[in-house]
């Protein structure tokens, strides 16, 4: 055993210190978020075999790994955070010799090494999930829509999934799957999974997932649940009370799943579901296989919010498909997307649609430049020790498509097309680095035209800091018709004189961005002419509460508290605790919500907000 340690300590040493510059294209990245070595032995499938407790907010039983040895000297070693191992066993039940290691601090969680015999194939690890294990989020009946049941909800991006299930958690590990899951009595359970069967009277719902994913992408959900088709292969999951307004927001679903595959290849995984969630799921969307998770904040009631369900359907190419092989190369999964959402959205709702959104992305990435440092700026990220949650930023998304929209300007959009379908297709069901893809861009399309390729600095928009100055920013008409209105305003017009007929949710939100600090009389005169405090559309509600918040607008106060109680989605928590504490006496009044909130929210967002109000979960 003290062997195994030594080796241990040896490796974890290496995973800190890898980087992923591989010497050729398909070369294995070193992954420095997890302890697996997967080179050595790697699991190809594996089994888990769950059951839920609500009341104890655990999950207990086995998952089995089936085994691909390459190193028949190795330990397997898997990822765990929060978990308590409770026994390890080969395929013929035989226990084997396993070392649980210290925590290995805040994020990376404690590595299982476990002694493999010569012949050992499989192993079945007996654990239990801890109710601060922190994927999961267990939410009080109170905390749901219909308020009938309780809820819980995974959450895997980015290593959170070591949190509910000993395994090799990282990105460049892709594993066949099937599950067990046994839930209490009426209570629907669902997974990111291809197979589904009722559970006929009983309480087990079984899952296979055929095809390979990451560890990051096998989600769970259970509650009061139920679902409503949108076409033979889409339907949208959600409470019972939930659902019906949710179908009909989601009506165009089947028609962006269509336009997709006309622009990059088939849908691969068969069915593709929304699932929507309580309002405390800390992100707007994710991308679980089959079944993607998402925020109720985007049931506005008139579609204007649903670009978030195309960028989520986006990843069953970008992201699930064709899977960054580490966290640095994070930006091939949502740079991608982000683009291909765009390209979705201006094919269902039209090119004006698309460019505004476009053009909202770009204002907040050119934002967000002028707070990070100038190393986070690159794409290609360097995230050696720290957590992968740091590179979740603007750079990654907005300037990640911006290259992608800066490459289609210059060779072309039929160019583009057919670039990005090989890519896709040549690399599916593969994690692939960023070196994988620059490697194909010189080779499929930079050395097809010298001329052009000259036109696009490729180094500078991969590993550079700021915005390239050839980022490509459309024009919309719709905002400069805004723009203007904002001037007029400024500069003394009444605000009820604003003709805002015709206006939609996107040039609401430029609207408010370019009011910049607002006295008390025009935040009234604002609110009075245009109903914002009482306004059901997230963003336009949260952006409005925002400037509010920040200029001691009393009138919002109790809007702000709600909203804080009830919505646990970190990109809207952010900024409203941020105005607040730069509002008079904010500090004290952002403590004394987040001190009631807190419990409400998941781990996701309790970190972020931890630090930022310099929480400390004694007080
Ligand atoms: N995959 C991400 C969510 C994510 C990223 C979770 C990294 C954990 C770590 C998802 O596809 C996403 O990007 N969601 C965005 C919405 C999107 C429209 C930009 C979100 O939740 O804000
Ligand atoms: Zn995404």
């Amino acid at each position: 055993m003290r062997q195994l340690l030594l080796i241990l300590s040896s490796l974890s040493l290496l995973a800190c210190q890898g980087t992923d510059t591989p010497t050729t294209a398909r070369m294995a990245a070193i992954d420095s978020h997890s302890f697996a070595q997967p080179e050595q032995v790697r699991t190809t499938h594996l089994s888990l075999n769950l059951s839920l407790d609500f009341e104890a907010k655990v999950a207990t039983g086995s998952v089995t790994h089936e085994l691909a040895r390459a190193d028949k000297s190795a330990p397997f070693i898997v990822d765990t955070n929060q978990l308590t191992i409770l026994g390890v066993t080969d395929q013929a039940g035989e226990a084997l010799d396993w070392d649980l290691q210290e925590d290995q601090g805040q994020w990376r969680g404690r590595p299982l090494a476990i002694q493999l015999g010569e012949s050992t194939s499989k192993v079945r690890i007996q654990y239990a999930t801890s109710p601060l294990s922190e994927a999961m989020q267990w939410l009080s009946p109170e905390q749901t829509h219909d308020k009938e049941m309780p809820f819980l909800f995974t959450q895997g991006q980015a290593i959170l999934t070591r949190s509910w299930i000993p395994l090799q958690d990282s990105p460049a590990v892709r594993v066949t799957w099937d599950a067990k899951v046994t839930a209490p009595k009426g209570m629907t359970t669902v997974m990111s999974a291809q197979w589904r069967k009722h559970p006929h009277g009983g309480t087990t719902t079984r899952f296979e997932m055929y095809r390979p994913v990451p560890s990051y992408l096998i989600a769970l959900a259970c509650g009061d649940l139920m679902s409503l088709p949108v076409s033979g292969r889409c339907a949208v999951w959600a409470e019972p009370g939930v659902v019906e307004g949710a179908t009909a927001e989601l009506s165009d679903l089947e028609r962006m799943v269509e336009a997709c595959e006309s622009l990059f290849g088939p849908y691969r995984w068969g069915r593709y579901d929304v699932l929507f969630l309580p309002p405390s799921f800390p992100f707007g969307g994710m991308e679980n296989p089959c079944m993607t998770f998402a925020t109720p904040t985007i049931l506005a009631g008139d579609k204007s919010l649903v670009a978030l369900i195309a960028h989520e359907l986006a990843h069953s190419w970008s992201g699930n498909l064709v899977t960054n092989a580490t966290w640095r190369d994070f930006w091939l999964n949502e740079g991608f997307t982000v683009y291909l959402e765009q390209r979705i959205m201006e094919h269902v709702y039209g090119k004006d649609r698309a460019v505004m959104e476009i053009a909202l992305g770009m204002q907040g990435l050119q934002k967000e430049l002028t707070e990070l440092p100038e190393a986070d700026q690159a794409l290609h990220i360097d995230l050696t020790d720290r957590n992968p949650d740091d590179g979740m930023t603007a750079v990654a998304y907005d300037k990640g498509a911006a290259f992608l929209r800066r490459l289609e300007q210059v060779f072309g959009r039929e160019r583009m097309d057919v670039f990005l379908r090989e890519w896709f297709d040549e690399h599916a069901f593969e994690s692939v680095t960023t070196a994988t893809f620059l490697a194909f861009l010189e080779q499929r399309l930079l050395a097809t035209d010298s001329a052009k390729a000259a036109q696009v600095d490729i180094d500078k928009w991969v590993r550079g800091f700021g915005l390239p100055s050839d980022a490509p920013i459309p024009d919309s008409e719709r905002f400069a018709a805004v723009d203007a209105a904002v001037a007029a305003y400024l500069a003394g017009g009444a605000a009820a004189r604003i003709d805002t007929s015709d206006w939609v949710t996107q040039q609401w939100l430029r609207f408010l961005s370019g009011l910049k600090d607002p006295n008390q009389k025009q935040l009234a005169e604002l609110d009075k002419a245009f109903g914002f405090t009482r306004s059901g559309n997230s963003e336009v509600l949260s952006a409005w509460l925002s400037i509010a918040t920040r200029n001691n607008y009393e009138a919002a106060n109790a809007r702000l508290e709600l909203f804080l109680m009830t919505v646990g989605r970190r990109k809207f928590l952010v900024p409203l605790y941020q105005a607040l504490l730069e509002s008079d006496d904010g500090e004290a009044r952002a403590k004394a919500i987040y001190q009631r909130a807190r419990m409400r929210y998941h781990a996701v967002s309790q970190r972020t907000l931890d630090k930022m109000l310099g929480y400390k979960p004694s007080e």
